[in-house]
């Protein structure tokens, strides 16, 4: 259930109460004027809570300049008169302000409310675009709610406002200008690179670029419609649109070619109570982190035009709507340094090392930087505070500096000079750098990576003895474990008969393990469990996935040609420790796998290169067609703790579980989703899953469709 704190600054004196009021308003005019405001959104709305809290006990004292009961915080802008105020919306936190909101609107009415529009709060700036007879007429900035600001020099470059509509009327429509992800990181890479300071986020890319004029470069921004009304020479259309339901003002809206938010995943909906409204609340605050564009919130409003009526507006905010705030996913941080952490594949990745700073419930210290480029593109600085982005259970990430705080102190970021693993040279040609010696520079990384539980699982070999292996030169890739002699073991300080006899055993075993634990111990870029076990079940045996090229690999379910090309290549540098691996007589196929037709064959020109591949891995399952297989066709996600007959499987035991039964499996929720199986505790997945209408199914039932393959699995 998604809920928020509602803490409030807590003013104790008059002084306290001027100075939050005289922080609030220069914040607030910031925000709506350029989105530099020095308060990130959690710290502006703690404030004007410890401003409202304050003028309540004190009522007598409330300041002229306060900016509760103003829409936009009272930061007067533009000129141009709005036909009918644009209002701003009051605010609920949890389930429970909801629910009380709900009742004094169905008291206010006189009767209870049963078609509720559930739709996102855009987190974006509201505009007016005006058209006449069809053609785009003007952009209008919301100002201060009665007049506001003419940006039309921007509409060209906003994407969903059509310079003409589907039909000729004249009509306004109001929503919401914002920067999808993908604009912000397009917007800012074009802005630095003609010298400009990047966006803090993408809000304030959005304000920013409507304001701006004669830039030398075009940036775009995205227009979602969250209503509509009509101009005074809008003719019979006045009345028309005066009696729709909000939900039908949309689609019409929507039918003339404006842009809503209708085709997203968190679309408008109606529902018909409190409960649906707050499931379906839940549903949208578990999407967020997946969506492409920022929400800070749910509006809930009540559908009929009649109910609107009867409920009407105050001067701030309308009493038939109410915004239900998501907790705050963005915080201004300060960056304190740099890490460089080289990966098993000789990667070197830089992490940002933050303030410790509490987001979304959890305290975020670290964010990723992808790679120096990256850095480099967005003029990050060491003392910089940045805006920090987390939601859900994505890891963080560092959006922009907020280059208008900065003192002066800030200093740049070094970037390694020599692998800060193993000192060697770095290859610096590509974005992502890396160790010249590749994977050798992580030798004992990826020695433990090859012995892991989902790999070759050797039972013994923890981290310690693969750096005792390696000082001691017995093994310079995971090949060599399979040579190993006794005499050589018992040399090494700490290892007796006993443990000796029983590391040579569990490599023993491992060297029987399927090509797919075998492949995934590999390492390949991109391949980890799930893919490797797709990629052995598809070609059967390592000499096909080695000789397959580019073209061949893509017919493996999820590979594309960008992922397939690395693979290759990879497989090109790793043909060494492979031919080692087969020497050693390490297993290199994968029991049942029927491998794929020769291209040319009869079979081959039948068959259908993605089926073919997952009936081939099904047929190892029970030795029945493709077809017959119960869960074909399907992708499935599992989640929470397992239950029953499936207690015991650990996630990768599962997965191998549904690839046997002929489905794919997935760690995350998405249309394409077929079904969840959802333990106890499933948490936002389930809800997720709910939101988006996939098929839900507890252990015990999963597990009687899927009985028949439990027992065929592979011994662990
Ligand atoms: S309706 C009279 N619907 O949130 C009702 N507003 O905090 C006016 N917003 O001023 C607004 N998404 O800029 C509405 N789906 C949505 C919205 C939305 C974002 C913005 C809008 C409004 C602000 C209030």
């Amino acid at each position: 259930m998604v809920t928020m704190t509602n803490s409030a600054a807590v003013l104790a004196d008059p002084t306290a109460y001027a100075a939050a009021v005289e922080q609030a308003s220069v914040a607030a005019a910031a925000y709506y004027a350029t989105g530099e405001s020095a308060l990130d959104d959690d710290a502006y709305d703690r404030l004007a809570r410890g401003i409202a809290a304050y003028e309540a006990e004190h009522p007598g004292e409330v300041l002229a300049a306060s900016p509760t009961g103003k829409v936009a915080g009272g930061a007067v802008v533009g000129d141009v008169p709005h036909t009918v105020p644009m209002l701003s919306l009051d605010n609920v936190f949890s389930a429970e302000q909801f629910a009380t909101w709900a009742a004094s609107l169905e008291r206010r009415v006189g009767r209870p409310v049963t078609a509720w529009s559930v739709e996102p709060k855009l987190d974006g700036l509201a505009v007016a675009a005006r058209y006449r007879d069809g053609r785009f007429e003007r952009l209008i900035t919301r100002g201060d709610g009665t007049a506001g600001e003419d940006v039309s020099h921007a509409a060209g470059a906003v994407v969903g406002l059509p310079e003409r509509l589907a039909e000729p009327v004249t009509i306004e429509v109001r929503g919401e200008i914002l920067m999808t992800n993908e604009q912000f990181d397009q917007g800012n890479a074009i802005r630095t690179e003609h010298g400009g300071a990047p966006f803090a986020n993408p809000r304030n890319g959005a304000a920013g670029t409507l304001r701006a004029k004669d830039r030398a470069y075009r940036v775009e921004t995205t227009f979602f419609a969250y209503g509509a009304l009509p101009l005074p020479d809008s003719g019979e259309l006045g009345e028309t649109l005066a009696e729709l339901p909000h939900s039908e003002v949309l689609a019409y809206v929507a039918g003339l070619g404006v842009h809503t938010a209708a085709g997203t995943d968190v679309a408008p909906v109606l529902a018909a109570t409190v409960e649906e409204v707050q499931a379906r609340v839940d549903a949208i605050g578990s999407l967020r982190a997946s969506l492409p564009f920022g929400i800070d919130g749910i509006v809930i409003k009540a559908d009929l035009a009649a109910d609107q009526r009867e409920a009407g507006s105050g001067t701030r905010a309308p009493r038939w709507a109410i915004a239900y705030k998501l907790p705050a996913v963005e915080k201004i941080t300060r960056l304190l340094a740099v890490e460089w952490n080289v990966g098993r594949t000789g990667i070197i990745a830089p992490r940002a090392v933050l303030e410790p700073v509490v987001i979304d419930g959890s305290t975020v210290g670290y964010a990723t930087l992808h790679n120096p480029a990256d850095i480099t593109r967005r003029d990050l600085r060491l003392g910089d505070q940045v805006m920090v982005y987390k939601a859900g259970d994505i890891i963080p990430r560092i959006e922009a500096p907020v280059v208008h705080l900065r003192t002066g102190d800030e200093t740049p970021i070094d970037f390694p000079e020599s692998c800060p693993q193993c000192g060697s040279d770095i290859d610096t040609s590509e974005q992502r750098w890396r160790c010249t010696r590749g994977r050798n520079c992580r030798l004992v990384a990826s020695v433990s990576y090859a012995a892991g539980r989902d790999q070759l699982d050797i039972e013994g070999l923890g981290a310690t003895r693969v750096v005792q292996l390696v000082d001691a030169g017995l093994v310079a890739d995971f090949a060599d474990l399979f040579t190993l002699e006794r005499e050589q073991l018992l040399a090494l300080d700490r290892m007796g008969e006993t443990s000796t006899d029983n590391l040579l055993a569990a490599i023993e075993t491992a060297r029987t393990r399927p090509l797919s634990r075998v492949f995934c111990a590999l390492g390949v870029r991109g391949t980890g469990r799930s893919m490797s076990r797709r990629i052995a079940r598809y070609f059967a045996t390592m000499d096909r996935i080695v000789a397959a090229d580019v073209e061949t690999l893509q017919r493996v379910d999820g590979i594309g040609k960008e992922k397939a090309a690395a693979v290759v290549a990879e497989l090109v540098e790793l043909a060494p420790l492979i031919g080692k691996l087969v020497a050693a007589g390490v297993s290199m196929t994968e029991p049942g796998a029927t491998p794929p037709p020769e291209p040319g064959t009869e079979a081959a020109a039948d068959a259908d290169p993605e089926v073919g591949g997952e009936a081939g891995a099904g047929a190892g399952g029970d030795g029945g067609a493709g077809s017959t297989l119960p869960l074909a066709g399907m992708t499935v996600v599992v989640t929470g703790a397992m239950s029953g007959a499936l207690e015991k499987l650990s996630r990768n035991q599962m997965n191998e579980l549904i690839e046997r039964a002929g489905g794919k499996s997935s760690s995350s929720v998405s249309k394409r989703t077929s079904l969840l199986v959802a333990g106890d505790k499933a948490g936002s997945k389930r809800a997720k899953a709910e939101g988006l209408g996939v098929r839900i199914t507890v252990p015990e039932e999963f597990a009687e469709l899927v009985g028949a393959f439990l027992a065929t699995g592979e011994e662990d």
